[in-house]
C-alpha cells in the first residue's frame, strides 16, 4: 500500500500541510524539534487511529487552536483501489474517523486499511526493557493481523483481574468459584499462548534470516519463546492445557498465601540472543538496533504474507547509529516498500541514495521547504 498525499490542518506545530509523496523512498529532514516526528504521527494516526506518544488527543491540536485534521490518501497496491482517510478531532470532543466519506462507528473499524510498522528509538526496549515491554510488542504485532487475538487477550485480562479479586480473600477462597476461573483461564489462556508461539516462531525464521544478510553472515539472531507454564514447543493444544492446569494446582497454595494469580501468558517473555548470548547484556548499540531493524523488516514480511500487501515502514531516528553496509542493505531491502525516514541529518544516507528514486523533503517549523527529487 501505498501513502499517495498528507493533508494537515492544526496538526502539532503544522498549521497547513499538502504533501505529494514518493512511492517507496522519503526523507523528512530537519533540525530537532521542527516536526519531523510529528508527521510520521499523522501517517501512524490513519493507521492505527491513536498516536504512538503517550500525549493525550488534545495534545495533537496545535497550540491555541480549536481543531486538527488529517486526510490520508491511500493506493491499495494489488487492487488499484484508493482509500481517503480523514481523522478529524475538536478539543474535549469525540474524534471523527472517516474511510471514503463514511464515518466508521468504531475506531476498531480503521484496523488494517493503512498498515504501518514503525520503528522509533523507544523500540530498543524490546530488548533493553522488561518483559512488559516484549509482550506489548508481540500483542500490537498479533493483533495487526489477528483482530480476534485482540479481543482474546482483553478477555483474558478480565479473567485475571477477576481471578486476582477472587484470590484476595485468601485462606477464605471459594474452590469452586476459583476453579470455574480457572476453566476459563486456562482456555483463553491456551489460545493466546498458541498465538504467541507461532507467530514468534515465524518472527524468528525471517528475523534470524535479516539479521544474517546485515551482518554479513557474521553474526548470529535468535529468538526464544519463553511462555511462563514451561515449554510448549511440541505440544498440543489438549497438552498446553493440561500443563497450564498442572501449574496452576501446583501453585495454588502459594496464590493464596500471596493473593495473587502467579503464572500464565501475562508473565511470557522472548529472550533474544546473539551468537548464543544474552543480546540484552551482550548486544553493543548499533547490534540492538540492527537486531530490532530485522524484527520489524521481519514483520513487513508476516503481514506481506496475511494481507497480501507490503504496510508502510515508518524509520523515526533510528538509521545514525548503523554503519554504511547496515544502511546500505536497508536501502536495497526496501525498494518495495514504501518508506519514510527521518533524520537531523545524514550525509552518508544521502549518498547511498544518491541514484534511488526518492523525495528528500526538508522541514523548518512545520512548513516543508525545497523538496529534492
Ligand atoms: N500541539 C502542538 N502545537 C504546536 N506545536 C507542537 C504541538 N505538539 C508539539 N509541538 C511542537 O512540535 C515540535 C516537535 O516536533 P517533532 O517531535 O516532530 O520534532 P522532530 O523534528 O522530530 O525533532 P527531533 O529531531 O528532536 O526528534 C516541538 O517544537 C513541539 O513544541
Ligand atoms: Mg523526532
Amino acid at each position: 500500500m501505498i501513502v499517495k498525499n498528507i493533508k494537515l490542518k492544526n496538526f502539532r506545530n503544522f498549521k497547513e500541510l499538502d504533501v505529494k509523496l514518493d512511492d517507496v523512498l522519503n526523507i523528512f529532514i530537519g533540525d530537532n524539534g521542527q516536526g519531523k516526528t510529528n508527521l510520521l504521527e499523522s501517517i501512524y494516526l490513519c493507521s492505527i487511529g491513536k498516536t504512538f506518544r503517550i500525549n493525550s488527543e488534545n495534545d495533537l491540536i496545535k497550540f491555541n487552536e480549536k481543531n486538527l485534521e488529517v486526510e490520508i490518501l491511500l493506493e491499495k497496491s494489488n487492487l488499484s483501489i484508493t482509500k481517503r482517510i480523514n481523522f478529524s478531532y475538536t478539543r474535549n470532543q469525540k474524534k471523527i474517523i472517516k474511510v471514503n466519506g463514511v464515518k466508521l462507528e468504531k475506531n476498531s473499524e480503521l484496523i488494517g486499511i493503512l498498515n504501518n510498522v514503525i520503528f522509533t528509538p523507544d523500540d530498543l526496549k524490546i530488548i533493553k526493557g522488561s518483559p512488559n515491554e516484549r509482550r506489548k510488542f508481540v500483542n500490537i504485532d498479533i493483533s495487526q493481523i489477528k483482530p480476534k487475538y485482540k479481543y482474546l487477550l482483553k478477555n483474558y485480562n478480565k479473567v485475571i483481574i477477576q481471578r486476582n479479586r477472587i484470590l484476595k480473600s485468601g485462606n477464605k477462597v471459594d474452590n469452586n468459584i476459583l476453579s470455574i476461573w480457572n476453566d476459563y483461564m486456562v482456555e483463553m489462556g491456551t489460545e493466546i499462548i498458541i498465538y504467541r508461539r507461532e507467530y514468534i516462531k515465524n518472527l524468528k525464521v525471517y528475523a534470524s534470516n535479516i539479521y544474517g544478510n546485515i551482518s554479513e553472515r557474521k553474526e548470529n539472531l535468535d529468538l526464544l519463546y519463553k511462555c511462563d507454564i514451561g515449554s510448549v514447543k511440541d505440544l498440543n493444544k489438549k497438552e498446553i492445557k493440561s500443563k497450564f492446569r498442572e501449574k496452576l494446582e501446583k501453585i495454588s497454595e502459594n496464590e493464596k498465601i500471596r493473593k495473587i494469580t502467579l503464572c500464565g501468558p501475562q508473565k511470557d517473555d522472548i529472550m533474544f540472543k546473539i551468537n548464543n548470548k544474552d543480546f540484552k547484556y551482550f548486544g553493543s548499540q548499533g547490534q540492538q538496533r540492527s537486531a530490532i531493524l530485522a524484527l520489524k523488516l521481519a514483520e513487513i514480511e508476516i503481514i506481506k504474507n496475511e494481507i497480501g500487501e507490503y504496510p508502510v515502514l515508518l524509520l523515526d531516528d533510528v538509521l545514525s547509529e548503523l554503519d554504511n553496509k547496515r544502511k546500505n542493505y536497508l536501502i536495497r531491502y526496501i525498494k518495495n516498500i514504501q518508506t519514510f525516514i527521518t533524520s537531523t541529518d545524514d550525509n552518508d544516507l544521502k549518498r547511498i541514495i544518491k541514484n534511488n528514486k526518492k523525495k528528500i523533503f526538508n522541514i523548518n517549523e512545520g512548513i516543508i521547504g525545497n523538496i529534492i527529487n
